[in-house]
């Protein structure tokens, strides 16, 4: 199964290292163009390459690590997904620039990590991605981590567990594979309206957790 990877920021970069280090081939795509990504790619290797959107999102595994609100922008005019699986590897927060007054606003609990949580209503955010990938299979994986972290699959003498969810049971089993070929232990939370807002930053019960299989 080819892979892409769209978003090569901290998380996109950070699951390219970890695809990386495994050998594991993948298309690498961001809103800049693949000449942007010519350091990245040079850092990580030939199983590693910069494509268009285009290209990445037309992959058999299709990875979204773009901030929440690039969402809507990202999947217009993007083709048919035709039963693809998509990973939904973000979460519903907003980074608040530097200098932003939003970072010193006692009204949000977050403002000293520099983000903010984006208000749902009463869904849960896969829903609202699933939402925006029409015929995909969507499976939500590598949001519930620190990105810096998703290169380092070996930890406290164990292996890192990375959580997964879906609600179809065959691009679960692809994604798990996957999650295993880059040296994790996954593990399945079940159902996307289960799994999902557990995993969901900022207030998902096992958001930000770390575990290790030792
Ligand atoms: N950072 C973490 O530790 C972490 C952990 C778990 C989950 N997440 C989630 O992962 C997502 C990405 O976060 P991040 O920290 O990686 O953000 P980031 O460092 O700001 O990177 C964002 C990436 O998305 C790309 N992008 C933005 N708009 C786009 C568009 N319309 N089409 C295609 N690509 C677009 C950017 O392209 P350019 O490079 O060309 O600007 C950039 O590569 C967010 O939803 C975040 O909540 C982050």
């Amino acid at each position: 199964m080819n892979i892409g990877i769209i978003g090569s920021g901290a998380l996109g970069s950070n699951i390219a290292r970890a695809f990386a280090a495994k050998g594991i081939s993948a298309t690498i795509a961001n809103k800049s163009g693949p000449a942007s990504l010519a350091t990245l790619t040079a850092e990580l290797g030939p199983t590693i390459a910069a494509g268009t959107i285009e290209q990445a999102a037309g992959a058999d595994i299709v990875v979204v690590a773009v901030p929440w609100e690039a969402l809507e922008t990202l999947v217009k005019g993007l083709p048919a997904w035709n039963n693809r699986i998509v990973i939904d590897a973000t979460n519903p927060v907003l980074f608040l620039a530097p200098d932003s007054p939003d970072r010193n606003d006692p009204g949000n609990p977050l403002a000293a990590y520099g983000i903010k949580a984006i208000d749902l209503g009463d869904q849960y955010a896969s829903a609202i991605f699933s939402k925006l990938v029409p015929g995909a299979r969507v499976v939500k994986a590598f949001n519930h981590v620190d990105a810096n972290v998703l290169p380092q699959p070996q930890v406290a003498g164990g292996q890192r567990t990375m959580f997964y969810a879906g609600d179809d049971a065959a691009a679960k089993a692809d994604v798990r594979k996957l999650l295993e070929a880059a040296g994790y232990f996954a593990v399945d939370l079940g159902a996307l309206d289960v799994g999902g807002p557990l995993m969901q930053l900022p207030f998902g019960a096992l958001a930000m957790s770390n575990f290790a299989k030792v």
